[in-house]
């Protein structure tokens, strides 16, 4: 695996391999667990070449957020990346993917404005325009993301709707924990009283899953569950229309830690 910090070096390494190949990107924000590591495997199924960035995007944080303590550590998601199979790792500076003079962003409107959007002004502005660069840098054939950001993932697949990228997105089940809890680099913060508060995330999204069966009100069911358990202070839980499914979507704060996830009531998935 050869690790590119420039957009150049990795635009030079890249332009060889493109005729007749497929490559795939899997772009993060490193502090790798198995959630990306089931993105990289399928991505190193599918395709010929594989991408795997690594950027702490800070247009996507706001002020107060948790880009300074966000996990950082190349050396062991450089192991990761490769033992996966990855052959090219993108690491790029801040002043590499936003230069000195750096205006011009991308706005997904409706779709950025609710859940994540409503709770993190500007998030996906930042997440927009860093999924863009990116593509526009790597030309990737075929992008992986997650479901567990599945406003995240339908907003990317609307702007490359709009502005007619050339790419297919596939869109990866959520990878858990035993107790059910969305695997996320957020999830070092929680201490072991509020890892094992968080375990009633998915408990919840759960219960409202089986309420929305019984035709009963699947938010409200998920809301009387987080209401047990104390550590847990709700953001948000809604139910939305995301891509022509409908999803549960949680944010719950953990102490200091925000943590989001999300169950599909609707909808084939694939
Ligand atoms: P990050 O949080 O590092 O996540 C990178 C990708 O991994 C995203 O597509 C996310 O949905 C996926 N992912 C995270 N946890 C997962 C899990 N438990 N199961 C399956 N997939 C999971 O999302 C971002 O970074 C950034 O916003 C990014 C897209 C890189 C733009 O900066």
């Amino acid at each position: 695996m050869i690790v590119h910090r420039t957009v150049l070096e990795l635009r030079t390494a890249l332009e060889p391999l493109r005729a007749g190949s497929r490559i795939g990107l899997v772009p993060t924000m490193g502090a790798l667990h198995p959630g990306h590591e089931a993105l990289i495997a399928r991505a190193r199924r599918e395709c010929d070449v594989v991408v795997v960035s690594i950027f702490v995007n800070p247009a996507q944080f706001g002020t107060g957020e948790d880009i300074d303590r966000y996990p950082r550590d190349e050396e062991r998601d450089s192991a990761l990346a490769a033992g996966l199979g990855a052959d090219h790792l993108f690491v790029p500076s801040v002043e590499e993917m936003y230069p000195h003079g750096f205006q011009t962003w991308v706005d997904v409107e409706a779709i950025a404005e609710s859940l994540e959007g409503a709770g993190r002004p500007g998030h996906f502005r930042g997440v927009a325009t860093v999924c863009l660069k990116l593509f526009n840098i790597i030309r990737p054939d075929v992008a992986y993301f997650g479901r567990k950001d599945a406003q995240q993932a339908a907003l990317v697949g609307r702007m490359v709707r709009d502005l007619d990228l050339d790419l297919e997105l596939r869109v990866v089940p959520t990878v858990r924990d035993e107790d059910g809890l969305a695997l996320s680099s957020r999830n070092a913060y929680l201490s072991p009283e509020e890892r094992a508060a968080a375990g009633a995330i998915p408990r919840a999204l759960a219960a409202g899953a089986e309420a929305h069966e019984r035709k009963e009100d699947p938010a409200l069911a998920a809301r009387a569950v987080l209401a047990e358990e104390p550590l847990l202070d709700p953001e948000y839980v809604e139910v939305a229309s995301l891509d022509g499914h409908v999803y549960l979507l949680a944010a719950v704060r953990v102490g200091r830690t925000r943590l989001i996830d999300n169950v599909l009531l609707e909808g084939d998935p694939d």
